[in-house]
């Protein structure tokens, strides 16, 4: 039998995961709530990863210790940094890596030290599945989301891209950040700041591990978007439907 982390980043999030769950049983361990339950007949556990790649890691090896659960999901929001990857996107994470990361001259820059390797992979199988799951909920939006909030966010034909996805402690929030991310690592997505543990901690314990993030923002100066209607309007609803298709898959 399979058994499911859920992870998600913000409590909105996380609301419309339990809301979904018809049994959902809490369990307090380290200051943080683990919630056993089901969802559409599978085992399932959901927990807030809290903000960060320490609490984000600590949340991830609970779940693998201490709830036996056999595959991750991520779900969160993330600052776009691809061309096209714009407010209201999907990313589903191929790779992950630690912006912040840097052991120079020791280590290549980037590279997490004694692990060989700066680029960790999700399962692509359950990517795979995420992502299919995410174009067939984004090509009906407006059924998903509403028409309203279509229209207060300004969606136009939301896209599901598939990529790396950098994450570091830092809410990147400035245009002169970005553009030193994205010169520094050209193919990134999208930037947040939880992922590139939650796929490390689950290399080392060899569990499979698949990621989704809404863009909320380009990572700019500007600020787009009231981040928090954002993510009960857009993100939740997103995150639970896409993931209720994908269990259903
Ligand atoms: N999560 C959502 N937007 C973000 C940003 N701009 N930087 C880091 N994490 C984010």
């Amino acid at each position: 039998v399979n058994r499911t982390g859920i992870v998600a980043a913000m409590h909105p999030e996380l609301a419309a995961v339990l809301a979904a769950m018809p049994d959902e049983q809490r369990e307090p361990v380290a200051t943080r709530d683990f919630w056993r339950g089901h969802w559409a007949g599978h085992e399932v556990v959901a927990v807030l990863s809290r903000v960060g790649k320490v609490a984000a890691a600590t949340t991830a090896t609970l779940l693998i210790e201490r709830f036996q659960v056999d595959r991750i999901v991520f779900t969160g929001t993330a600052g776009g940094l691809g061309d096209g990857v714009r407010v209201g996107d999907v990313v589903v994470a191929g790779a992950f890596m630690q912006h912040d990361m840097d052991a120079s001259p020791l280590f290549p820059r980037f590279e997490v030290p004694l692990t060989g390797c700066a680029r960790f992979d999700t399962d692509p199988a359950l990517s795979a599945r995420l992502c299919s799951a995410a174009e067939a909920v984004l090509s009906r939006a407006e059924g998903t989301l509403g028409v309203d909030a279509v229209a207060e966010f300004a969606l136009q034909s939301p896209r599901v891209h598939r990529g790396l996805i950098v994450s570091g402690d830092r809410f990147v929030a400035t245009s002169a950040e970005s553009a030193k991310l994205r010169q520094a690592l050209p193919d990134a997505l999208a930037v947040e700041m939880e992922g590139a543990a939650v796929a490390q901690v689950c290399r080392d314990f060899g569990v499979p591990f698949a990621a989704l993030r809404t863009v909320s923002d380009r990572a700019d100066d500007a600020a787009h978007v009231d981040f928090m209607r954002f993510i009960d309007q857009v993100a939740s609803r997103y995150s639970v439907t896409i993931l209720g298709a994908f269990f259903k898959s």
